[in-house]
């Protein structure tokens, strides 16, 4: 049997039979071979197969049929259209935000609303039980060291527990090449204060992260959107046109499991980006937060990884896969910039919380993130199939769907006519928050588009959620009215 090694056979298997789904060697609706059958064939227990079959169940792709058997689900992923992208060239702009941007920053974080708004991951899914155990017990003399501030730069055995972490897919990262932010939100605006000032223009991806255009616009930042591709990331031709046409002070970016796209561009792409950045001495400000949230392979590299000019600031948090409200990420800004930063770090908000760093540090050092992490992206991967599966199960049948390959984001393009304004406004009065695509660009783009949330265990509630979701859609026309 083929596929990585370290896997349980049953999850060898699963991953071999899901493969055979998704290039349709078995189609929706198909019988599979029956457990006793696929054993003798495959000389595995029936026990194996079982549990394959049952994790692929788990997640949709197959399901049991009472005294029949196992049958591929009727409705296949590969059934899903991926979003049309377009090549639409905007000019360097001062920053627009839409209207809406307080009301989905209110609906984000309202509890009483289904949560397919949320871009966090739900806290059941949260290490909480391992994090409570250290706090309960941390000494009088470790209480009394976390009443002082940290150095800016961040606590050093959080900062060497990082270094190691990216041993294996990011050369030569010593604790000294870190710093320590709250969250990645402050490492990005950290990051621009270092290149770029009110009035410059930067480029940005399109659709793009809305919490970004928040901020440019606070900063002063002038963009240019660049056309993102809903599997492999930023336009690279497009991107070599406006650095060649414009005075592009810094790039924007997010390689790994862009939010609100979920792209991930692959390596070569990646490397002719920074080629193209450095050689045009551009620096480029990289959001790492969702690039350990891969559902299969290898981590997805950070363009640092191609970086050969020391222009690329990676930043990241432990937002996405640990705690976004002890608000811990980082920069790694490369050797040219490192004083810069540490200089904005201490006369900004001078230190992060000592407390928080010292409890991730000690949670980083036991082996507990990566087991936490291999089951959070176990159960994110199944949310996300699910919700897909659901979506293209109770939406208009002319959706296309950008299914990610990991994070916890799904980024839906609706019937030309459909107005996600109307569409988010209606489906909060019924109790569902949803992102409308509009707040993802500068240039009114997107009006057909919306972003759907997988970061809570796919529930029956949820479910139903996407039901309602679907006729809101059915029942609002090209005009934003409701139509009976
Ligand atoms: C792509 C992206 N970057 C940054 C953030 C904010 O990160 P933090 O909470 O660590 O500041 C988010 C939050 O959802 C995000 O989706």
């Amino acid at each position: 049997m083929t596929g990585d090694p370290k896997r349980f056979r049953y999850q060898r298997l699963a991953q071999e039979i899901e493969q055979k789904i998704l290039d349709r060697t078995y189609r929706p609706g198909d019988k599979l071979p029956s457990v006793r059958m696929l054993g003798s064939r495959l000389n595995l227990s029936t026990f194996t197969v079982y549990q394959a079959y049952l994790e692929l169940e788990a997640i949709g792709l197959v399901e049991v049929r009472s005294k029949s058997g196992y049958y591929v689900a009727p409705i296949s992923l590969r059934d899903i259209r991926i979003p049309a992208f377009d090549r639409i060239f905007h000019p360097p702009r001062e920053i627009k935000l839409s209207a809406m941007i307080n009301s989905v920053m209110a609906a984000i974080n309202n509890p009483d609303l289904l949560p397919l708004a949320s871009t966090t991951i739900d806290v059941e899914l949260l290490p909480y039980r391992q994090l409570a155990r250290i706090l309960k017990n941390l000494s009088h003399a470790e209480i009394k060291s976390m009443l002082s501030y940290s150095l800016s730069e961040g606590d050093l055995e959080l900062r060497r527990h990082l270094a190691l972490w990216y041993l294996g897919f990011l050369e030569g990262i010593s604790p000294d090449d870190i710093i320590i932010t709250n969250g990645c939100m402050e490492a990005i605006t950290l990051s621009l204060l270092a290149v770029v000032r009110a009035g410059d223009t930067i480029a940005i991806e399109s659709p793009t992260n809305f919490s970004f255009l928040q901020l440019l616009k606070e900063l002063g930042i002038l963009v240019v959107e660049v056309p993102t591709d809903p599997l492999s990331g930023v336009d690279i031709d497009e991107l070599r046109k406006v650095v060649e046409n414009n005075r592009i002070r810094a790039l924007l970016l997010m390689p790994n499991f862009h939010n609100p796209l979920g792209a991930v561009m692959p390596d070569e792409k990646k490397k002719n980006l920074v080629y193209l950045a450095n050689s045009h001495d551009i620096p480029i400000i990289e959001d790492d937060i969702s690039g350990e949230l891969f559902f299969e392979g290898k981590r997805p590299l950070p363009l640092k990884a191609f970086d050969r000019k020391d222009l690329v600031l990676t930043c990241s948090s432990f937002s996405k896969t640990l705690a976004p409200g002890l608000r811990i990420g980082w920069i790694i800004p490369g050797k040219r910039l490192k004083e810069k930063l540490q200089s904005l770090k201490a006369g900004t908000t001078v230190s992060t919380s000592t407390l928080n760093q010292h409890l991730l540090a000690r949670f980083l050092s036991g082996g507990a993130y990566e087991r936490h992490l291999r089951s959070l992206r176990k159960s994110l991967k199944k949310q996300v199939i699910r919700t897909a599966l659901a979506l293209q199960k109770y939406l208009p049948p002319d959706i296309r769907i950008a299914v990610p390959r990991g994070g916890s984001l799904l980024w839906v393009q609706l019937d030309a006519r459909a107005d996600s304004e109307t569409i988010y406004q209606e489906a909060l009065e019924r109790g569902v928050s949803i992102i409308p695509g509009v707040v993802c660009s500068n240039s009114g783009q997107y009006r057909n588009c919306i972003q759907v949330s997988c970061g809570s265990p796919f529930t029956r509630e949820i479910e139903k959620g996407i039901e309602v979701l679907g006729a809101v859609i059915r029942e609002t026309s090209s005009n934003g009215q409701i139509v009976e």
